[in-house]
């Protein structure tokens, strides 16, 4: 099994550098060279004796940093592709979500200030059993998901992805602009697969 990375066609986004997006991209291809690296490693090692076993440890735990940063990078680039969208009030994750939270627009400004210290993920995650939604913290790429819910919007809050066109302490701003530039229509597309699941 070999992962090739995403050729992202990336629209032209307010608030958003190109220089941001080209070195962020340049990052999200290691995340997919290392995941291929370390798979590659532990084929090799898995018939071997207990004399690998903390080797082999350590590159499993290293494969949950690197595999859910290449995925957790799929979803938030792939939600720029094509160009910034509005939803109708007909579809599905819109009412979805002005059923949770009362409307659409307070969901939106609640999850626009949801943002953390530290490097890490916001995601927006939806629980077909119990048809809710949910909004996770996510650390570095792989500590604090909620097994099996699918991600619906994952937004990156690494520094890497917004200090060079924000202060440190502007990242809310880059947050707005990342919102404003999805494609709402690949949002609701996503929440639709997920209710099938
Ligand atoms: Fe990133």
């Amino acid at each position: 099994m070999t992962y090739t990375p995403h050729d992202f066609k990336l629209p032209t986004v307010e608030g958003i550098s190109k220089e941001t997006f080209d070195l962020h991209l340049g990052l999200y291809k290691g995340y997919v060279t290392h995941t291929n690296l370390l798979m590659e490693q532990l084929n090799t090692l898995a018939k071997s004796g207990d004399e690998f076993a903390y080797t082999i440890a350590e590159l499993r735990r290293r494969l949950g940093f690197e595999w859910n940063g290449m995925r957790l990078h799929e979803l938030y680039f792939g939600a720029l592709e094509g160009k910034s969208t509005t939803l109708t009030g007909e579809s599905k994750f819109y009412k979805a979500i002005a059923k949770q939270y009362g409307s659409f627009s307070k969901w939106l400004e609640i999850f626009t200030k949801f943002s953390a210290r530290g490097p890490g993920w916001a995601l927006l995650n939806y629980d077909t059993e119990a048809d809710h939604f949910y909004h996770t913290w996510v650390a570095d790429h792989e500590i604090g998901h909620l097994a099996t819910l699918p991600t619906i919007i994952a937004i990156d809050h690494w520094e890497h992805a917004y200090l060079l066109d924000y202060a440190p302490g502007e990242k809310g701003k880059y947050v707005e602009a990342y919102l404003t530039a999805l494609n709402w229509e690949t949002i609701d597309t996503r929440f639709e697969a997920a209710m099938k699941k």
